[in-house]
């Protein structure tokens, strides 16, 4: 197990980060409205970010090649990691935002999906079977908890809605670095794989297709679509697990789920 165990004075550093991220999310949602440009949510993230939290928005230039933006925003049949640009929103579409700052060296990621005016039932079915995805697995989190485990709730819900879990993408360990060990992927077998232990950080980030699972990267070497073209959804938290279960660091108001959830 090559997962980093924070400190106490680490787990605080990522609860400010994490606090950060969800208000991102809370603050861009009247703003995602048909007519408006992902490019302009893009700008209003990263202002708030870099102006009001004082705090570093750790997509923009990261990877290679180096991502152009400070958000990611995925519309409809974009799995993930789309970026901003000068298209407008209409009617019926649906978003993921994706955010990650980075406060005082440490990280908090954090997505949601967004309905542009009335969603289809389609539409609206998918988002909401993925954040039950989510849900359920942080529901389950704690110390002996395996990985395997954690895959195995999100693959089994998805595909009880003839629905498909991505692979290509997962989640991941997360602290003074974005992306660190271990993988957390959305799929697998009871009982197998990394065993938690307290102390770890990591995102929860099932993204679940429509249709079939499988994924497109296009020329710009960033944005992920189903091969399909069906939609696709997603959700993120960044976790701490504690001594008896989970805290969920990037928790907004807005959600029915517990900040912290102890199984002792
Ligand atoms: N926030 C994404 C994640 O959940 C990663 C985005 S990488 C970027 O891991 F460069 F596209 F921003
Ligand atoms: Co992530
Ligand atoms: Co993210």
């Amino acid at each position: 197990m090559s997962a980093i165990i924070k400190t106490s004075e680490e787990i605080e550093k990522m609860r400010v980060a994490g606090k950060l991220a969800a208000d991102v999310l809370t603050m861009i949602g009247p703003y995602v409205k048909k007519g408006v440009t992902t490019d302009e949510l893009n700008t209003i993230c990263h202002d708030y970010i870099v102006n009001e939290q004082q705090a570093i928005p750790a997509p923009l230039n990261y990877g290679h090649p180096p991502f152009p933006k400070s958000i990611c925003t995925s519309v409809n049949h974009c799995i993930c990691h789309g970026i901003p640009s000068d298209k407008k929103l209409k009617d019926g579409d649906v978003i993921n935002i994706d955010v990650t700052v980075i406060k005082d060296g440490y990280h908090g990621d954090t997505s949601k999906m967004f309905t542009v005016g009335k969603p289809t039932i389609m539409a609206e079915r998918l988002s909401r079977v993925t954040q039950e995805c989510l849900y359920k697995a942080i529901k389950e989190v704690k110390p002996g908890m395996t990985l395997g485990d954690i895959g195995h709730i999100c693959q089994t819900h998805a595909e009880a809605h003839n629905y498909s879990i991505v692979r290509e993408y997962c989640g991941h360990g997360i602290g003074a670095s974005f992306h660190e060990e271990p993988q957390i992927v959305h799929y697998g077998k009871p009982g197998t794989g990394d065993v938690l232990e307290a102390g770890m950080c990591f995102t929860i980030e099932p993204m679940v297709n429509a249709g079939k699972r499988y994924s497109k990267i296009l020329p710009d070497q960033w944005t992920v679509v189903t091969k399909d073209r069906s939609l696709s959804a997603q959700w993120e938290h960044t976790l701490l697990v504690t001594e008896d279960g989970v805290e969920v660091l990037t928790l907004r108001d807005e959600e029915d789920l517990p900040r912290v959830i102890s199984h002792s």
